[in-house]
């Protein structure tokens, strides 16, 4: 039985005040760490200050991206090391916004994953169609595409220590959701694609759907049988939101 992930990525939200607010928020509500396990990815300011506040806490620390680099002259980037003395534990790679406003290729995204495992992070790794290449009919190429890319060489261990998102950009800050079946049909595929690299990892692994999920749509997209949790964007800066749709399980 897989269990529930649900992940909150803040993107460029949340100062030290708004980070505090929200996670003390986050810190008082309930939810059943049996079933699901809850991650939140802050922005990197904001990373200590929510490393501090959730030490020893049921909550985990995600960061949203890290460079592939161990240390050295790469300005502005923040390695796998820096990010675990901070206490986190999980890192989103490959988001459709770092791909469409930074290029981030399946190759880089394989790369850095690779990395991330190797430091004990555990990768949280985006794929997701164009508006465009769904209704041109390609959502299965697209997809099969990016996770064979950023899967390459993947063994069942690195599987194992792996996440997947599936993120339609069409969906992601519009308000617009994939049905719960539509999403199936895509988790479905993944996994699928998958077993194709090892058929016991592909039922281990844990494939989150993002975009636009909120508490009102959480429960009939997390009861579809190869949706193990979300990876939830506007609805995770509200405690109250982010907290409905962990006890919508
Ligand atoms: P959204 O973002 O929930 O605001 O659509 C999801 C994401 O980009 O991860």
């Amino acid at each position: 039985m897989r269990k529930y992930l649900i992940a909150g990525n803040w993107k460029m939200n949340g100062t030290i005040e708004e980070t505090k607010a929200l996670i003390d928020g986050l810190l008082t509500g309930s939810y059943d760490t049996d079933k699901a396990e809850m991650v939140i990815c802050p922005p990197y300011t904001a990373l200590t200050t929510a490393g501090k506040m959730l030490n020893n806490s049921k909550i985990a620390l995600g960061s949203q991206d890290m460079s592939v680099h161990k240390n050295g002259a790469y300005t502005a980037e923040i390695s796998s090391e820096m990010l675990l003395t901070v206490g986190v534990s999980f890192v989103i790679l490959g988001h459709s916004e770092r791909r469409q406003y930074h290029a981030e290729s399946d190759q880089q995204v394989n790369a850095k994953a690779k990395v991330a495992i190797d430091a004990d992070l555990t990768p949280i790794i985006c794929v997701g169609e164009t508006l465009e290449e769904r209704e041109s009919g390609n959502t299965e190429a697209v997809i099969g595409k990016q996770i064979d890319g950023t899967l390459f060489e993947f063994s069942a261990e690195l599987l194992n220590k792996s996440v997947i998102a599936y993120e339609p950009v069409w969906a992601i800050g519009t308000g617009k959701t994939a049905t719960p079946e539509m999403a199936q049909d895509v988790h479905q595929f993944i996994r699928n694609r998958i077993a194709g690299i090892d058929k016991e990892a592909a039922e281990k692994i844990q494939i989150l759907y993002g975009g636009s999920v909120k508490p009102d749509n959480a429960k009939s997209l997390l009861s579809q049988p190869d949706i193990d949790g979300a990876l939830v964007g506007g609805a995770a800066l509200k405690a109250d939101d982010f907290l409905k749709i962990i006890n919508s399980l």
